[in-house]
Parts: C-alpha cells; sequence; structure tokens
C-alpha cells in the first residue's frame, strides 16, 4: 500500500471516528438506553457496542471495499489489510457511567499496526498514531515518561477473566514488592495510551484481544514505548501477553511479569 493510500485511510477514519464518537457519547449519557447485558462474568455488552461496531464496519466497507474487517462483536477474518475495530473498549466504565472509555479503530498491513486512531469522546481526547510520523493527542505531540526507577513507576496491570487470579495477583504482588504503584483503570487501549503520553509508565495484561491493543499499540511505540511481538504466532486471532513500557523499565516489567518485550522497528 502506498503513504497516499495510507494518507487517505488516516484521514478518512479520523472523519469516521467523529461520527461514531457522537454516537457513542449519546449512548453514553442517555444511561437509560444503554441495553446492558452481560456476555459472561465482568464481561459486559451495550447495546451502543453493536450500535458503533455496525456504523463502523458500514462505512469502513463502503469507503475500502478491498479491506478486511475484525471487529469485538461481530468477528472477522484477518488479511494483508485489515481494520481491527473496538467499538467500546472499557465497556463496563462505559456502562457504569465513568468516562475511562474509547473506539479503538487500529489498522495491520501485513502483520504490522501502521495506523491508530483512538477516541474517548468523555474525557475529549483523540489520539492519532502513524508508524513512522509519530504519536499526537489532540494534534499535539505525546511522548513516554522516560522513567527508569521502579519506585517512583506508576504500572496498569490489566485484569479480565480469561486469565487465573492467582496468576494476575502474582503480578501484582511482585509490581509492588518492586516498589511500583499499581492500577486498574478498566480500557486495555487507554491503558497503552496513558504510557503514551507519560501518565503511567507501563501497562501489561498476562492475555488481551487484539481488537484491545491494535491501535494503542502504534500510538505507544510511536510514542518511544517499547512493547512485546503482540501479533506473533495467532495473536490476531487469539490475543497474547502485551507488555508495553517506558524503555528504561524494560528489564524490571519483564521480570514483575513474566513477558518478555521486543522492540519493534516504528
Ligand atoms: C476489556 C478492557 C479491559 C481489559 C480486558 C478487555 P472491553 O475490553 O480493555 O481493560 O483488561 O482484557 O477485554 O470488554 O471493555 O472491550
Amino acid at each position: 500500500m502506498s503513504p497516499a493510500d495510507l494518507d487517505l485511510r488516516q484521514f478518512a477514519v479520523l472523519g469516521l471516528v467523529h461520527e461514531a464518537s457522537r454516537v457513542a457519547l449519546d449512548y453514553f449519557r442517555k444511561s437509560d438506553s444503554l441495553g446492558i447485558t452481560m456476555k459472561g462474568t465482568q464481561d459486559w455488552l451495550t447495546v451502543a457496542d453493536g450500535a458503533v461496531e455496525e456504523l463502523l464496519r458500514q462505512r469502513l466497507a463502503v469507503l475500502f471495499p478491498q479491506d478486511a474487517i475484525i471487529g469485538e462483536e461481530g468477528g472477522g477474518e484477518a488479511a494483508d489489510a485489515v481494520w481491527i475495530i473496538d467499538p467500546i473498549d472499557g465497556t463496563s466504565n462505559f456502562a457504569r457511567g465513568d468516562r475511562n472509555w474509547c473506539i479503538s479503530i487500529g489498522l495491520l498491513l501485513n502483520g504490522v499496526p501502521e495506523i491508530g486512531i483512538v477516541s474517548a469522546p468523555a474525557l475529549d481526547e483523540l489520539y492519532l498514531g502513524r508508524r513512522g510520523q509519530g504519536a499526537t493527542l489532540n494534534g499535539g505531540p505525546i511522548k513516554v515518561s522516560g522513567g527508569a526507577d521502579i519506585g517512583r513507576a506508576y504500572v496498569e496491570l490489566g485484569w479480565s477473566t480469561r486469565i487465573p487470579n492467582a496468576d494476575y495477583l502474582a503480578s501484582v504482588g511482585r509490581a509492588l514488592d518492586a516498589g511500583a504503584a499499581v492500577r486498574r483503570a478498566g480500557s486495555g487501549t487507554l491503558g497503552l495510551c496513558h504510557v503514551a503520553n507519560g501518565r503511567t509508565d507501563a501497562y501489561a495484561e498476562l492475555h488481551i484481544n487484539a481488537w484491545d491493543v491494535a491501535a494503542g499499540m502504534v500510538i505507544a511505540g510511536e510514542a518511544g514505548a517499547r512493547m512485546n511481538d503482540f501479533f506473533a504466532g495467532d495473536g490476531i486471532r487469539r490475543g497474547n501477553p502485551i507488555l508495553c513500557c517506558t524503555p528504561g523499565l524494560v528489564p524490571e516489567l519483564e521480570r514483575i511479569t513474566g513477558i518478555m518485550s521486543r522492540h519493534r522497528d516504528h
């Protein structure tokens, strides 16, 4: 795909994400129309997830019919060029009126994340990453914290029922013992974005799905974060562990999480 083809996709999807953000915000503000159901224990679904994904799918299919689409709610198959969509990441926050949620759209070319667009409309924040061209928040450049002292580090450790609690708690214990402050804020995508802008020093999760990280990986990578090779193996279909952190904390975070980090060329 040529740089001009990528430019076209970037600008088209920036417009599209504004439209999707308005739709999602309308649902968020009318909490009685959320139609909340549970896909499983602590696995939340609202009507907004389906509506936003459907809107994105319809528009992308018209704009770029040759590209494949994978979405959290509707699934899909990988291809050389594939959009990976999470219509609402942080659905449990969204359903409870907490503003820490976002819409995540990533473009993967031959397994490499090229464009990442993350909109957190309730926070009025729009992140953009383009491989080789940097990362921005609301148009201004962002970069990782640059910290190297675990005793000052703020580390987010994502949690889901897909991993045994004992394994999660062991990683939390190692992080606390090392001197890190630990949090879990409920959106893996924003977790990566917060590493990118230096609000935290690291995000790690022992299993996460591709739609939770595809866009955030471009943003964090372009902001200077180090990450493991999430798309290795069958990461696109089955998910993988993710470790994303400011470079000076790689060895300590590898030890704490057991996730091997490898710098990708961005
Ligand atoms: C979840 C969130 C959460 C992460 C989970 C994800 P969802 O996605 O990103 O922070 O820990 O692994 O499944 O369900 O809110 O789209």
